[in-house]
């Protein structure tokens, strides 16, 4: 067997032509949906994200501001930059990149961020809404996948999803979105013991770990949908995800790549909470954010 492809360039591609149809029709009522993104420091992979991020968001016609900062700046001095754009009418979505320099609380900046304007969904409170399933910004990435599986036709509901990793920003509210759309879900992490004969039950495996082509056909169950959310460079240099794509797609049903898989998703979905809190802050929601 060989996989399907899922591909994540077309599908962000098919998104984003709605998502600039919906900033073309705020801004028939003079709204423009404006995103700010803090970046603190040179982290050339941080600066590699927030240049596409800007670059995404200016494309679909949404108003970019990108706030740099030193490594050496206070986190009083941030959190004063996130005051101001909290204040800034013309802002529907802040975000700061993470991770931050090591003196800066990130706990603590994060809630400082509006929650009406937390395109990322990392406030408390937007997270705590998300685990009761109450209309909310979703983290970009979980979403992206939950929106990439869904216009792949994937069928969720009593199938088995196992999610290797348990970050704040990926694991954990992936299992939870998951579990909404009545998966059963499996958590594993550094710590599980025998790794395969957990991955090996997947139905659906979605893999965030950030290690280099670990995950190979040995992982997999025959047919299962792969999703791989790793960024990494292997030995020659070259982008690649946490799966070993050659040998995961001749058992797999269907394999998201790296570069071109959950990637270009957890862009687009950004730009769809931005546009998401521009409605609701201009008066044309769709649904009830705030
Ligand atoms: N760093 C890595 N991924 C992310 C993300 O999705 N949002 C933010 N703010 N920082 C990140």
């Amino acid at each position: 067997m060989t996989a399907k492809l899922i591909d994540g360039i077309a599908i962000g591609k098919e998104l984003r032509a709605e998502i600039k149809n919906g900033v073309s029709e705020l801004e028939e009522s003079s709204c423009v949906p404006g995103l700010a993104v803090i970046l603190v420091g040179e982290d050339p992979a941080s600066q590699t994200y927030v240049k596409n991020k800007q670059k995404s968001s200016v494309e679909v016609g949404m108003k970019s501001e990108l706030i740099r900062l030193p490594a050496t700046v206070t986190e009083q001095e941030l959190l004063d930059h996130v005051q101001q754009l909290n204040n800034d009418d013309s802002i529907h979505g802040i975000l700061v990149q993470l991770p931050l320099p090591k003196h800066i609380n990130e706990d603590l900046v994060i809630q400082a961020i509006n929650p009406n304007k937390d395109v990322d969904g990392f406030h408390p409170q937007n997270v705590g809404k998300m685990m009761i399933g109450q209309e909310t910004f979703l983290p970009c990435t979980p979403h992206g996948i939950m929106e990439m599986l869904k216009r792949t036709g994937v069928e969720i509901a009593g199938k088995h999803a196992v999610i290797i990793g348990r970050s704040n920003i990926v694991g954990k509210p992936m299992g939870q979105l998951l579990l909404q759309k009545d998966a059963t879900v499996t958590y594993c992490h550094s710590r599980t013991k025998d790794l395969p004969s957990f991955t090996k039950q997947a139905d659906i495996l979605i893999v965030a770990i950030g290690r280099a082509k670990f995950v190979t056909d040995e992982h997999i169950k025959e047919g299962a949908v792969v999703i791989d959310v790793g960024m990494n460079r292997d030995e020659n240099g070259k982008l690649c995800g946490d799966v070993d794509f050659e040998k995961a797609e001749k058992v797999a049903s269907a394999i998201t790549p790296v570069p071109g898989g959950v990637g270009p998703m957890t862009i687009t979905m950004l730009l769809k909470n931005t546009l998401q809190s521009a409605e609701s802050a201009c008066g044309k929601a769709k649904n009830n954010l705030q």
